[in-house]
């Protein structure tokens, strides 16, 4: 064990979060990469060798269930009725009967805490040989937070909760934080002791302390250096704030570790995210979950990184992208949407309004627009024209479509899966490519063209058509001039026009 003394957690997470006015319990509310109780579970953490309890109540089902998912080694304990915050800690020391040691307490909505305050604590703690410490902090508005009351000689007298605070006590700007250490031992007694006579009618943890220090026991208070951690969250207006304080705390810490923030204001990057240096994140860019950014890539601006991991070097512009790799060098947008499974190779491109699931683009293969690829493999140095559908769906079921390398398809085609292009192979513009197409062959799979001369000035006389197909053929007035890119077709036949004729109109 790498404690001298048995640490034991507990995260009080039973609470409704009434203001919260939401069908999810508090303590799951998200906040950049975690939960709420997430937070605080990763603040206790290092802190936690041994066990970790979590008070549940309010949607109990919900908070174990998500607790099984991120703390697996987290024991819930329900607490059926909130009488209190000393009755949500007495129901977690009776559930633990070789009680010794510390007892750090932690609210379950104070997700700004970072390990370090919680270590320094219970490690102040331990060393003063205290029955109980509480962290404090000075706070501007101390509003709705319980009073650190001290004594003539600067000691801890109790902890007041403002409602019932004389006027005097309200005016006290240190607050109690709601994280605290205890000696078990001292803490089951203390409990035992706790009384119901306050303006709530419930258990109060906080009144462990006046009943400690009346015991003659030592009750210490340690004083978080940065006050923004101690900060909770009551409704969805704090839970805002909140989020941007821990933005610019993340912004902060990743601009001092290498990485370019252009607008850290309009850049939110989730607690679980990794970057790495020289990575430039330019505006409005959200990276969440287990999202990585390699040295150098550029993303953003306007794009969104979910559980997705760009290589070094690759380019990321106006896209939203989830569970998606792209390769090192890979350039990803304007306007480009991955989804699961997408995974870009070295140097691949995935171009402006071009859509890929379950689809693997191979190394400098590029798909730059107008296309949907899904269920799809693309080998090396391919090209895939224009406007490309990968047909997967036959209504269904999902079917796969392999292209080879250095294989360039036409525009406008459809592959139409199962199917598979060989190595080296062309396909034709406009192409439905239903059967495989053999490496090195031109795949053509389209309606042969047939054009009837003198169409419009039979069947569209008078119009500003038919006057301008008279100038091009010379017969009409400014003759002669020839409209760029018109090209007449001399060689259809006279025999198709007859019979075309009636089945255009
Ligand atoms: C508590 C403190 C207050 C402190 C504040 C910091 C007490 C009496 N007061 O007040 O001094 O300044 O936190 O935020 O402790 N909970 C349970 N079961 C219960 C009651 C609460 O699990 O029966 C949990 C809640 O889910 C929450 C935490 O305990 O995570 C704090 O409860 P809350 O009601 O918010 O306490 P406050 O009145 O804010
Ligand atoms: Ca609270």
């Amino acid at each position: 064990m790498p404690q001298s003394r048995t640490r034991t957690v507990v995260v009080l997470a039973a609470g409704e979060g009434k203001r919260m006015k939401s069908a999810l319990p508090k303590v799951l509310h998200p906040l950049l990469g975690r939960t709420l109780v997430g937070h605080v579970l990763a603040a206790a953490a290092p802190a936690a060798a041994d066990r970790t309890l979590v008070v549940v109540g309010h949607g109990a089902d919900q908070v174990a269930a998500h607790l099984g998912e991120i703390a697996p080694e987290a024991v819930p304990v329900l607490q059926a009725e909130q009488r209190g915050t000393g009755h949500a800690v007495r129901i977690a020391v009776e559930a633990i009967s070789d009680a010794e040691g510390t007892v750090v307490v932690l609210n379950g909505d104070v997700p700004l805490l970072r390990p370090e305050t919680v270590t320094a604590l219970v490690e102040a703690h331990e060393t003063a040989g205290a029955a109980a410490t509480v962290l404090a902090a000075e706070v501007t508005d101390p509003t709705g937070l319980g009073r650190i009351v001290r004594d003539a000689r600067g000691g801890l007298e109790q902890i007041v909760e403002e409602r019932d605070a004389t006027a005097e006590q309200r005016a006290i700007r240190e607050i109690n934080a709601g994280i605290y250490a205890f000696d078990a031992r001292l803490l089951r007694g203390a409990l035992g002791k706790l009384s119901t006579d306050n303006d709530q009618g419930e258990e109060y943890l906080t009144d462990v302390f006046g009943l400690l220090s009346a015991a003659g026991e030592a009750v210490a208070v340690h004083v978080a250096a940065d006050a923004t951690e101690t900060l909770g969250c009551n409704d969805r207006v704090e839970l805002a704030a909140l989020r941007r304080l821990l933005r610019d705390r993340v912004n902060a810490g990743w601009m001092r570790a290498g990485v370019s923030i252009l607008d850290p204001e309009t850049t939110w990057v989730d607690v679980t995210v990794r970057l790495e240096r020289d990575a430039v994140l330019d505006q409005n860019t959200q990276l969440r979950g287990s999202s990585v950014v390699g040295e150098g890539a550029v993303v953003g601006p306007d794009v969104t990184l979910i559980d997705t991991t760009v290589g070094a070097g690759a380019t990321v512009l106006r896209a939203h992208a989830v569970q998606a790799e792209i390769g090192p060098q890979a350039s990803v947008g304007p306007y480009a949407y991955l989804r699961p499974k997408s995974r870009l190779a070295r140097k691949a491109k995935v171009g402006t309004f071009v859509e890929t699931k379950n689809a693997a683009v191979g190394e400098g293969s590029k798909v730059p627009h107008l296309s949907y690829v899904g269920d799809a493999t693309i080998g090396e140095q391919s090209n895939i024209g224009a406007a490309t559908v990968f047909v997967n769906y036959d209504g269904v079921a999902k079917h796969h479509t392999t292209i080879g390398s250095h294989a360039r398809t036409g525009a406008d085609n459809m592959f139409v899966a199962p199917v598979t292009v060989g190595d080296g192979a062309y396909t034709a513009a406009g192409s439905v490519i239903i059967k495989d197409v053999p490496p090195g062959a031109l795949g053509v799979a389209r309606g042969e063209q047939r054009n009837i001369p003198g169409w419009v000035e039979r069947r569209r006389p008078g119009t500003a058509a038919a006057e301008a197909a008279a100038r091009a053929a010379g017969t009409g007035p400014g003759a002669g001039v020839e409209g760029e890119g018109l090209h007449v077709m001399a060689d259809a036949s006279e025999r198709d026009s007859t019979s075309g004729d009636t089945a255009l109109e």
